[in-house]
């Protein structure tokens, strides 16, 4: 099956969004710009993206791969990508303690929440305590280089 990768356009943008539900994913001032999605006979089956935070600062963002589609690499090469396109470092992330080695294999590395840019603490607060009721760990990380 050939997989398409490419940026997102407007038109994309309501599979994006619907993908992104199934996994609790970051819907938050979502763009067609600085998204790209990976397609599967014409439907969006894996997306990612970079939001600019609003006190300064970027962060990968949105990072959603559908169920079927999984442990193919397709994710991998999403944020291979989109770290390609995107050369402004430092950038950072937050995500379930279990993705620590999927996203150290691309260059991030664990960080404090306290050393994260002021909107993203306030975001990691939210998220861990959303989620740990549900027995998840969130964990902070950045790419420096
Ligand atoms: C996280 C997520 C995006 C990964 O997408 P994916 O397409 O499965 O990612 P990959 O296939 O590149 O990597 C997943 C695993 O498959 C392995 N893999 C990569 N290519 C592979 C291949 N060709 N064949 C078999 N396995 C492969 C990877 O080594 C990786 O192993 P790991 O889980 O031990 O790190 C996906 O599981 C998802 O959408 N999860 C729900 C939302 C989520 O957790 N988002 C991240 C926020 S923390």
């Amino acid at each position: 099956m050939d997989i398409e990768y490419r940026g997102a356009t407007e038109g994309d943008m309501d599979q994006v969004r619907a993908l992104l539900a199934t996994v609790r994913g970051d819907p938050e001032r979502l763009s067609h710009r600085r998204c790209l999605v990976a397609c599967a006979h014409g439907e969006v089956i894996g997306c990612v993206r970079i939001k600019e935070l609003a006190t300064g600062g970027k962060e990968l963002s949105s990072l959603a791969v559908a169920g079927d589609w999984r442990n193919r690499g397709i994710g991998s090469r999403l944020v291979s990508s989109l770290l390609s396109m995107e050369p402004s470092r430092p950038l950072y992330l937050l995500c379930f303690a279990e993705r620590e080695a999927f996203y150290a294999r691309h260059g991030f590395s664990v960080i404090s929440p306290d050393e994260l840019p002021a909107a993203m603490r306030d975001e990691y607060s939210r998220v861990a305590a959303a989620l740990a009721g549900a027995g998840h760990k969130v964990i902070a990380m950045i790419l420096v280089r």
